[in-house]
């Protein structure tokens, strides 16, 4: 998730780009650039920080141009630093490139690229794309022909803008994945990854769909496939409020996130999951892997959310490498001195990368020999640069204080891990397939659960003036009740707790009357029946039941007083699909009662004291 805005027209194009990047600082904000061309030659200016640190390196600098691109950073690939940022360019400074995506196989293409010897400089995926078009560009008669072939070769997810002082009247921007919509103005157009850079200048918008290249200049556009066919565009007109626009037209961030949440899990998936062989590439793990096959034990640590993913973590891990697993929260793990042998692998699970605690628990472990890994959302944090490898979860900024699609996409990357230590550890080739297929179609089944949101809200409009909340589930489930109550507790201020669901009869079921709502998730596995017994325990004591069951269960409706429907997933990976009505649950239900959801009270989104 980057922010990008390009303009070409009469008017001087800095001003507009710089209001465009602070706009869309919400995708992404841990650098930000401008490529100009000005006088005919082609500019670069780029900074790690904040937009404004942009402005400050461009001071009273007299910049004049009337073709531009700027782009503000959410890194995926390097670290986010000055040469890491966007603009990027080919060895011979001609041609500068922003991007918004993943490119799955810029490796191979950077060991082609550097055979034929290009100068690849930064860690970056996107540079690698710059220096391809470049290649193109040596047969091809024009910038916009160059990049569609390019994009022919390109694996992955991109919006990109390019341009080159050869054509310095001209943008081509593309496509695939990540999104883009053109602007068409009075003697200038612009583009820009949302409509929330355009609004200021013009209503009128060309969203460009995947697999489509433009071609802009100040009067003009011109719409192809990459694979050369000529298409001619619907113009539409935006009436929505800026407000809105940022929030991709939901009521507020955390909806958004919810609903990015099939998005997000493709995007922890991509160029990672190896369907065919039935196994998981994690390049981020290369360096510690040997270490990794022969852990003896593994030590999760976390807090909050992350805290729960990492518990679902443990018998994924468990289940299928057959490693003991061990998971503690980061603020109990620092002080109790714990016991690290040789062999034990840490595991350390943040969104932020910044909490104070889980990285004082990493410190911790790494003082005492362990080899630590981050499961981590923000690139570049500490916790991602003090650990010994990694694997980014990819989930994009999340701006709403209850962490969502950070969770579903832990889980994710945990899945992926899982998969790679047990098929080294003895896990069957079609056993690992099946598992691969699973977890491919997990975008696809958490998409599908939003067609229950309606039904959803009815139960949260029964429920708003509830006291409290029990959330029952078994197995990989459990930890999937206790996220459920964290994030009804977080945002609508019920008191609500998580249990296994056989743990309740040791006392959770004194609290069970008719005014005790209970969530049990009860999906169709190797414990449904168990789970239906603790059903009837709380039915007999007139609680009242909200069941997350399975598409094809009809058992499941005489027994509750609501159901919520999710397609059945293999059991390890269901805490993915299951997590996601909870959440739609909490959030209908704080709406339901008035309260301010991307900003609970006393929360924060990263806690950086103890
Ligand atoms: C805070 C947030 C939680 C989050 C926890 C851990 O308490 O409010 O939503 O789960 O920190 O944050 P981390 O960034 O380390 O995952």
């Amino acid at each position: 998730m980057c922010g990008i805005v390009g303009y070409v027209g009469s008017r001087n194009s800095v001003p507009i780009l710089i209001e465009g990047l602070q706009r869309l600082e919400y995708r992404g904000y841990d650098s930000a650039g401008l490529a100009l061309i000005q006088d005919g030659s082609l500019m670069v200016i780029k900074k790690a920080g904040k937009v404004v640190d942009l402005v400050d390196l461009i001071g009273d600098a007299n910049l004049c141009s009337h073709l531009g691109i700027g782009h503000t950073r959410w890194a995926t690939h390097g670290e986010p630093n000055d040469l890491n940022a966007h603009p990027h360019w080919d060895c011979n400074k001609e041609i500068a490139i922003i991007h918004n995506g993943i490119i799955e196989n810029y490796a191979t293409l950077k060991t082609k690229l550097e055979h034929d010897g290009h100068r690849i400089l930064t860690a970056t995926d996107t540079e690698i794309l710059v220096h391809l078009i470049e290649e193109m560009y040596k047969r091809a008669d024009d910038l916009f022909t160059a990049v569609r072939l390019a994009l022919l070769e390109v694996e992955g997810a991109y919006g990109i803008l390019v341009i080159s002082k050869r054509e310095p009247d001209k943008i081509v921007a593309a496509r695939k994945g990540s999104p883009l919509v053109i602007g068409l103005g009075e003697n200038e157009n612009l583009v820009a990854s949302d409509a929330a850079a355009l609004v200021d200048h013009t209503r009128q918008v060309v969203y460009l769909e995947d697999g489509e290249v433009a071609c802009l200049t100040a009067s003009s556009f011109v719409t192809k496939t990459i694979h050369d066919q000529e298409i001619i565009k619907q113009v539409e007109e935006i009436s929505f409020d800026l407000e809105q626009i940022e929030k991709g037209g939901y009521e507020h961030f955390m909806l958004k996130e919810i609903h990015e949440q099939p998005e997000s899990i493709r995007n922890s998936l991509r160029g990672r999951l190896l369907v065919h062989d039935g196994t998981a590439k994690l390049g981020g793990l290369e360096p510690v892997l040997d270490t990794l096959y022969k852990a003896q034990r593994i030590i999760i640590t976390a807090c909050g959310t992350s805290w729960h993913a990492a518990l679902v973590g443990k018998y994924m891990l468990e289940q299928l490498t057959g490693i003991p697993v061990e998971v503690d929260y980061a603020s109990e793990f620092r002080y109790r001195n714990p016991v690290i042998n040789p062999g034990d692998v840490v595991f350390v699970i943040s969104q932020s990368g910044e909490t104070a605690d889980t990285l004082a628990a990493l410190r911790e472990a790494k003082s005492k020999g362990a080899t630590a890994i981050g499961i981590v959302n923000v690139v570049g944090s500490t916790i991602a640069r003090e650990t010994d490898a990694g694997v980014y979860i990819h989930a994009g900024p999340e701006i709403g204080v209850a962490s969502t699609k950070a969770f579903t996409s832990q889980i994710t990357v945990l899945s992926l891990i899982s998969l790679l230590l047990g098929r080294n550890r003895g896990l069957p080739q079609d056993q690992g397939c099946k598992l691969a297929n699973d977890l491919q179609s997990l975008p696809e089944k958490v998409a599908k659960i939003f067609g229950e949101a309606s039904h959803i809200q009815d139960i949260a409009e029964e429920f708003k003036h509830a006291q409290n909340f029990i959330y029952l589930g078994r197995g990989s489930n459990f930890p999937t009740a206790l996220e459920g109550a964290l994030k009804l507790k977080e945002i609508s201020y019920i008191h609500a707790e998580g249990y296994p669901a056989a743990e309740m009869k040791h006392g959770p079921i004194a609290l069970i009357d008719e005014n005790m709502p209970v969530v049990f998730i009860v999906p169709k596995d190797a414990i449904y029946e168990k789970v239906l017994s603790n059903m009837q325990e709380v039915r007999a004591r007139k609680g009242r039941i909200i069941a997350v069951a399975n598409e094809d269960d009809r058992e499941i409706d005489s027994l509750a007083d609501h159901v919520i429907r999710v397609p059945r997933t293999y059991s390890y990976f269901g805490p993915v699909v299951n997590s996601i009505p909870l959440q739609l649950l909490a959030y209908y239900i704080a709406i339901a009662r008035g309260c301010n959801v991307d900003q609970p009270r006393n929360l924060a989104k990263s806690v950086t004291v103890e």
